[in-house]
């Protein structure tokens, strides 16, 4: 294979406009009117966020827009509303009664579509079988479910009572829920007997079991039968779902909650080990959520939206249940793997439910490219009309494939930075106004004082890395970590006075579009220089050989750390030692040859978690002890590291 430097970003530099009829359709259709608006949002914040949450359903409206007193905000004071009113029975008691709200498909093939008025029954249903169980305003209910519409029913259910869900991934062992359990309260559970992945049912309620063997005060289990696999029911504790639902009542009043009334607590890692509940509230979580669905998906009644996340991540609880429903959206929700029975499923789906909105993340899509252009092309993709990433920096080659493959060059992408911490959409296009580049998630949203600033707290220059920040409270961020209002001040916000930190490195080009580096807890310093782990994955995968790739740090005596690399190779490329020194070098020529790796792994897959994050700290374990002595709980499958280890173990 020749040296030569294969794809040259030059190629990938390019800007992407959107087509002249989709932005004379869109909401905000050119620069100026994104420009003006950001402007307002930015230098009169309170009356711009005021004038948006009057599309909301309130049934007392507030008396001051925000109370700030840094780093706690109060946002929409002195008002009452109901998240699940506005995301169900506006919908179901008006125009869109009939409309389907969710069309929903197992991963056996089995399929149900839900219009809002079934699922105002289904919530209402629900809402009375909580109250009758015994849950009561501010009691924290866990949901341990599968991508099943009765996940989403019974969020919207506590959120109707004013009972504050902390939803637990289905991917997580027991015990991560006995840690949950504990930090929560919880002392009610929804769950399932299992859910389907990959062919093979994934057992929930035996895990719930396994967890209350520990954790002996939960009053309730609550147990959806979806899979029929057999399960334990404890007499008095453990109820199933068809029965507590059948004698219910379809009539339910929402209660009228305080603005600042907490919905969810949502679990997510942090420097240590022990994992964050972070806190969102009502009426600024439902607004962000809602008129980032308005502006950045630029979503219509008529739209098909499909978000492909699980509903345990912040981007299942943000787009798939409390801003595409604020907005009456039909949506498609998928149970399973997106490779079963093989990588053409999405795609088969997108011309099924004739999907025009999708968002993924940058991870499928490069597992996507590695199964091969062929499967998109067997199905008809033409109604898509705009494509979403979202989780991690996404490379440039992923942007242009999923651009040209899955958008047929006509799609624009709203590359969206966000976190569980911010609730919405921060950083992103508006799909009518932006020029898209691959890589960057270009400018910042309404209301987003989003900022690059050095270790001084001054800002950095176009091309200058720092830290990501932002600088004015929005309505959909974080309120505290549950429990740890100091953790909360410490982890946010006590690099610079009065100001968030995301933990993010960023930088901005001479255009002032934001480059997200990635984590700085995963930014390497060699030689006195920073290099971003991302920075020499995007590299990698640059590559034409190269399917994905994972860096990570180790320790090194001269340099303080050298760089480990793994990759895996797309179908048709063998490894070898001629391979193995080309794609060193090809780092060193894309970035630098400080970047060049020290070490190079090949490797037939990477360690992820069910939601498709590379693990990247097992990595770093592996070759900093070439062992692991973390926890694993969360991993999709140990076989990937077990042949990893012997790999790292040979060549060291
Ligand atoms: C990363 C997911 C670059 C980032 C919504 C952030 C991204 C972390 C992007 C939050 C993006 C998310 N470009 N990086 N478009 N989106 N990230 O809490 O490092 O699971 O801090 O929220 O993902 O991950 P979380």
């Amino acid at each position: 294979m020749s040296a030569k430097k294969p794809n040259p970003p030059s190629s990938l530099d390019a800007y992407y406009e959107p087509s002249k009829a989709f932005s004379k359709a869109a909401r905000i259709p050119n620069k100026a009117a994104y420009k003006k608006l950001y402007n307002e949002s930015i230098s009169k914040p309170k009356e711009f966020w005021a004038k948006q949450a009057k599309e909301l359903v309130w049934r007392k409206k507030w008396s001051k827009v925000l109370d700030w007193k840094a780093p706690f905000a109060q946002w929409f004071v002195g008002g009452k509303i109901n998240i699940c009113e506005n995301c169900v029975d506006r919908h179901a008691l008006s125009g869109r009664k009939n409309k389907v709200a969710i069309h929903w498909e197992g991963e056996p093939g089995d399929q149900r579509s839900i219009t809002y008025d079934q699922l105002h029954k289904l919530v209402c249903r629900f809402a009375n079988v909580l109250e009758t169980q015994g849950v009561k305003k501010n009691d924290c209910v866990m949901i341990y479910m599968p991508m099943v519409p009765e996940a989403a029913v019974a969020m919207l259910a506590c959120a109707r009572i004013g009972a504050v869900h902390t939803v637990v991934f289905g991917g997580f062992a027991s015990e991560s829920i006995v840690d949950r359990l504990e930090d929560s309260g919880a002392k009610f559970i929804i769950t399932a007997d299992g859910g389907w992945r990959r062919g093979k049912i994934v057992p929930l309620k035996p895990v719930i079991d396994h967890a209350l063997e520990k954790i002996t005060d939960v009053k309730k289990v609550i147990t959806l039968q979806r899979c029929g696999n057999p399960v334990e029911m404890l007499e008095g504790r453990d109820l199933w779902w068809h029965d507590v639902m059948a004698t219910a009542s379809t009539k339910h009043e929402a209660a009228a909650l305080d603005s600042e009334h907490p919905l969810f607590v949502l679990y997510t890692s942090g420097s240590t080990g022990k994992p964050k509940g972070i806190l969102h509230t009502t009426a600024g979580y439902l607004l962000g959520t809602y008129t980032t669905c308005k502006y950045v998906f630029d979503m219509r009644d008529e739209d098909i939206y499909w978000c492909t996340a699980d509903i345990g991540w912040i981007t299942g609880h943000s787009y798939i249940v409390y801003g595409p429903m604020a907005m009456g959206a039909t949506q498609v929700m998928y149970e399973g793997a997106p490779n079963f029975p093989d990588f053409g499923r999405f795609w088969r789906m997108i011309e099924h439910f004739g999907v025009t909105i999708f968002y993924t993340a940058p991870t499928a899509i490069r597992a996507f490219m590695k199964a091969g252009e062929e499967l998109p092309a067997a199905s008809d993709l033409t109604s898509l009309r705009l494509l979403g990433s979202v989780g991690e920096p996404i490379n440039p080659e992923a942007w242009t494939w999923y651009h040209k493959h899955i958008g047929g060059g006509r799609c624009p992408i709203v590359d969206t930075w966000w976190q569980t911490e911010t609730g919405s959409i921060m950083i992103t296009p508006l799909p009518g106004a932006t020029s898209c580049r691959p890589g960057t998630a270009t400018w910042p949203f309404f209301g987003v004082d989003a900022a690059i600033l050095d270790d001084a707290g001054q800002e950095c220059k176009a091309g200058e890395d720092g830290r990501l920040v932002i600088r004015k409270p929005w309505p959909a961020m974080a309120r505290t970590i549950f429990g740890d209002k100091q953790r909360y001040r410490k982890t946010y916000w006590s690099d610079y006075e009065g100001i968030y930190t995301a933990g993010d490195g960023a930088r901005r080009d001479k255009d002032g579009n934001f480059w997200i580096i990635g984590r700085l807890d995963d930014v390497l310093n060699v030689s006195g220089h920073r290099l971003g782990t991302a920075e020499i994955e995007s590299a990698l995968v640059a590559h034409p050989a190269v399917a994905e790739a994972a860096a990570v740090g180790r320790p090194h005596d001269l340099k303080g750390q050298a760089v480990a690399v793994f990759v895996t190779l797309k179908a048709g490329f063998e490894e070898s030692d001629a391979l193995h020194d080309e794609l060193i070098r090809h780092v060193g020529e894309f970035i630098g040859a400080i970047a060049k790796p020290d070490d190079l792994y090949f490797a037939a897959g990477l360690p992820k978690t069910r939601s498709g994050k590379i693990m990247r700290r097992l990595l770093k374990e592996l070759v900093c002890q070439g062992t692991i002595s973390g926890n694993i709980t969360t991993l999709e499958d140990i076989s990937v590291l077990e042949a990893l280890q012997a790999k790292v173990v040979a060549i060291d």
